[in-house]
Order: structure tokens, then C-alpha cells, then sequence
């Protein structure tokens, strides 16, 4: 991909459904009684490989290769899920291969969990461990806790169906702020007598519980749990509670445009915009720390036609324009609400003026790559000064000063590609991505995106 210095981007444009709502509507809707329809689906790589998986167990999902277009998801309840015949291979996905891993332990349904090199080599102890503490069989059989994770067909024993009273609340205490650990645990217990509780270190993106209210179950989680940065404390810390139900039911969801892509269309905005607008962002309170980040550095984001969609997720156009950055401190109880955009931020972070930091954010070089080192070597490669630690890095900004021109192989990790992608947008002359498929994982169309408002970017065949 060939990105030519670009200004003066203008328009407004939309951008594909949630990956992590995508990925939780076509789960749900597997197991839950009736049909799911999913307007707005994510329809990037990975989302596409929790489809197919769940294809390979016999579940009926209608998948359209048209942008935009609705899926669905042919739900016969819990026990409708075949045990696989071979491996389930999850690709890039750790979001599929973690929930995953707890539906099928709740349903009892063997099977082993593979992926991609990068999928091969993170960790998945943090979900088979509370799943066995659970009483499921779950091994992350790999070295160091990797992939394989096998799945065994044994299932805690139910207790006696004495009712929610009868029964004292199961309480899992989770050692990682982490929504798709969360997840899996949630998803382990649907089956389960009696009221689960789950206790995080830190708060972790809702879209589980949500979806699951929606489809009619009840889920309560502690007043604070939006408040950001929680104490950590174990009274204090935030909360879920599973209330016993029964099956799930499908129904119509709509996946809220995704604000982990749209802060690469929002990035260039402030970098090179005159007036971008995007429309339809899902705006969870869990997931907007990137906002709150651009607009403590300076920027104005105007938000306009708030909504909230099928399935409980709000929505906003958010736009924006050219804005001069201020340095930025970004603290551990701040990471878990913008823990995906953290490599752009680091990118806005290149162009502001002064010193800024990022602590408490180790999480990062367990991603799709070990995003403290690929983002420090992109914001080198941009020409501003970068040193890392274990858990964040400092960087000091160019201020008024471009972008050095730059060629880099992102092949990586989609982040990496797109965040290289906006700052090549603001270069001082062309730039080269090489491996930029990668970027497929999660938006496709960020190319044709850019295009609308302006931008300049080739492809070689
Ligand atoms: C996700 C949770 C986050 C996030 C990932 C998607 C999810 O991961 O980084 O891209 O859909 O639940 P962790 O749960 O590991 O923090």
C-alpha cells in the first residue's frame, strides 16, 4: 500500500459493525432458541472465522459478502452443538478462541482450539484456568499455557435446582482486567443452578452482559462498574452477577459501527482533517477511552444523533477537524477502555507537543503482536523519540513537525498496519506499508474509507 501525504480530508463516512459485538451475536445466537438476525455485522477476518467455526459444529449461520448486509444465525439451543471432527481452527482471533472456549466447556461439547502463528503463541491459561476452577475441562495444552486449548465433554456436576435463594452465589475472582476472560466465564455458566458472580480487577467492555439482557436473561452488574479506573479493591472492585435463567432468545441485533476501526478514520481527522464525520460509532461507556484520550490532548469531538440499537448498544456520529495535540498520561486504570487504540494514540502522541507516557499497560505485548515494540518501532520509523518498559513506553512529541517519510513491514498486526496507514496520511512525502493485507482482520474498506474523504493511497498488485 502506497500512502501520499494527504490534507483538507473531508466527508462523512461509516464504518463496519463491532468486532467484539459481531463476534458475541454470532456465539449467543448459536445457542439461544430461534433466529438471530445481525444488522450491521463486522465483517473482517476474524469475524468471518467465528462464523465458519461454528458452521464446522452444524450451526446454520447465512454469512453475505456485501458490506452492510444482514447475518444470521439459526439458534436450537445449547445441546444443538455438534462436537467438531477435526480441530477448530481460530485464525487471528483470540476474541473467538477464548469465548469459545466457554461456550463449549458450559455446553459439554469436546474440541480442540488452534490458530495462526501469532494465535499460537499468546496466552490462554487466563481462560482455562477459572474455566477448570469452574470444575470444566479445559488444558491449554501448548507450552507456557499456548494453544492447543482441548476442551474435554465433562461438565461440573448440576447441584439439586433448589432455586436462586437455595443456593449460595458461585463467585469467581478474575486475576486479569479482561473482557473475553469475562466472557468465557459468563458463557461457561449460562447452564449453571444458581446466581454466579464474577469480580474483576478492573472494568472490561459490557457488550456480553448486554447482549445477554437482551436475549433475555438477567444480568446485574455493581453501580460503579462504568466508572473508570476502579479501585480494585475487592468490595470496590467492579462486578457482574449471572442470575439463573433459561435458554437464550434469538432475536434481532444491531451491531453498532465499530469505534476501535473508527478511531483510524477519527486519527486522520485530527492529523490532516477539515471536517470528518463518522456515523453510527458505538459509543459504550467500557469502550470509549480513545475520546476521552483525543480530547484531553486538545481535541474537539462533537457528538450528535445519539440512539441505542436492538440489543441495548448506544450509537453516535462523531466528528471531527484538524486539532494542535498536547501530550498525554495514560495510567493503568485508564488501559482497559482503550486498550486497542493505545498504538494510534501513540501515533497522535508522535505529533503533540511535549513528553507523554503510557504505564500499566503489559496487556499490550500479549496482542496479535507484541504492540510495545511494533508501535515503538513505527513511531521511530515517523522520526520522534520513543523508549519502552515493560508495561508502556514515553514518547516525546515532533509537535508542528512532520512525519518523516517511512517504509515499514506491517504484516504483524492489523493495528500496527492501520495506525502506519494514518501516519503515513501525514508524512512529509509517500510512504510504503508492506504485508497491509493484514488489515483485513478487522476493516477491509479502510482504504476505500480514506478515499472518500480524500485521501491518497494505492494498492500494487
Ligand atoms: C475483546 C477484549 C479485549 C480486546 C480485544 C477484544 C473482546 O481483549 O483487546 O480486541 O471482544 O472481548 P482482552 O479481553 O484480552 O482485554
Amino acid at each position: 500500500m502506497r500512502v501520499h501525504p494527504s490534507t483538507g480530508l473531508t466527508g462523512v463516512v461509516s464504518v463496519p459493525g463491532d468486532k467484539s459485538v459481531t463476534h458475541r451475536a454470532l456465539l449467543l445466537g448459536a445457542i439461544a432458541e430461534g433466529r438471530t438476525l445481525i444488522r450491521n455485522p463486522g465483517h473482517g477476518e476474524d469475524n468471518r472465522t467465528t462464523a465458519r467455526v461454528l458452521r464446522e459444529m452444524g450451526v446454520e449461520v447465512t454469512i453475505d459478502a456485501e458490506p452492510g448486509a444482514e447475518w444470521s444465525v439459526m439458534g436450537r439451543g445449547p445441546g444443538a452443538l455438534r462436537p467438531p471432527t477435526r480441530s477448530l481452527d481460530c485464525g487471528n482471533s483470540g476474541t473467538t478462541v477464548r469465548l469459545l472456549a466457554g461456550l463449549l466447556a458450559g455446553c459439554g461439547v469436546p474440541a480442540t482450539l488452534v490458530g495462526d502463528e501469532s494465535l499460537m503463541e499468546r496466552p490462554m491459561a487466563r481462560v482455562a484456568d477459572p474455566l477448570m476452577d469452574l470444575g470444566h475441562d479445559v488444558r491449554a495444552t501448548g507450552p507456557r499455557g499456548r494453544l492447543p486449548l482441548v476442551v474435554g465433554s465433562s461438565r461440573p456436576v448440576p447441584e439439586p435446582d433448589e432455586g436462586e435463594e437455595g443456593l449460595p452465589p458461585l463467585r469467581v475472582l478474575l486475576r486479569t482486567a479482561s473482557a473475553q476472560v469475562k466472557s468465557a466465564v459468563l458463557l461457561a455458566c449460562l447452564q449453571r443452578p444458581g446466581l454466579v458472580e464474577i469480580v474483576e480487577p478492573a472494568p472490561s467492555r459490557d457488550h456480553t452482559e448486554r447482549m445477554l439482557r437482551a436475549m433475555g436473561r438477567r444480568v446485574t452488574s455493581s453501580s460503579h462498574y462504568l466508572t473508570p479506573g476502579g479501585t480494585g479493591e475487592p468490595d470496590q472492585a467492579p462486578r457482574v452477577a449471572l442470575h439463573p435463567g433459561g435458554a437464550l432468545r434469538g432475536r434481532t441485533l444491531d451491531v453498532p459501527g465499530d469505534l476501535s476501526s473508527a478511531a483510524f478514520v477519527l486519527a486522520a481527522g485530527l492529523l490532516r482533517g477539515e471536517d470528518v464525520v463518522v456515523r453510527g460509532v458505538g459509543v459504550n461507556p467500557t469502550r470509549t477511552g480513545f475520546l476521552d484520550a483525543i480530547e484531553r490532548m486538545g481535541a474537539r469531538v462533537a457528538w450528535s444523533d445519539r440512539s441505542v440499537g436492538e440489543g441495548g448498544e448506544p450509537v453516535a456520529t462523531l466528528s471531527v477537524s484538524a486539532s494542535r495535540l498536547r501530550a498525554i498520561h495514560i495510567e493503568e486504570g485508564d488501559v482497559p477502555r482503550v486498550i486497542d487504540e493505545l498504538p494510534l494514540l501513540a501515533v497522535l502522541c508522535a505529533a503533540a507537543d511535549g513528553e507523554s507516557s503510557l504505564a500499566g499497560a503489559a496487556e499490550l505485548r500479549v496482542k496479535e503482536s507484541d504492540r510495545i515494540e511494533t508501535t515503538s518501532s513505527l513511531v521511530k520509523a515517523l522520526g520522534a523519540d520513543i523508549e519502552t518498559s515493560a508495561g508502556g513506553w514515553r514518547i516525546r512529541g515532533l509537535g508542528e513537525a512532520k512525519f518523516a517519510a517511512f517504509d515499514l513491514d506491517v504484516s504483524a498486526d492489523h493495528r500496527l498496519a492501520l495506525s502506519a496507514g494514518v501516519a503515513a496520511l501525514a508524512a512529509a512525502g509517500p510512504c510504503v506499508l508492506e504485508g497491509h493485507s493484514i488489515l483485513e482482520v478487522s476493516f477491509p474498506e479502510w482504504m476505500t474509507t480514506m478515499r472518500a474523504l480524500g485521501a491518497r493511497i494505492e494498492e500494487d498488485s
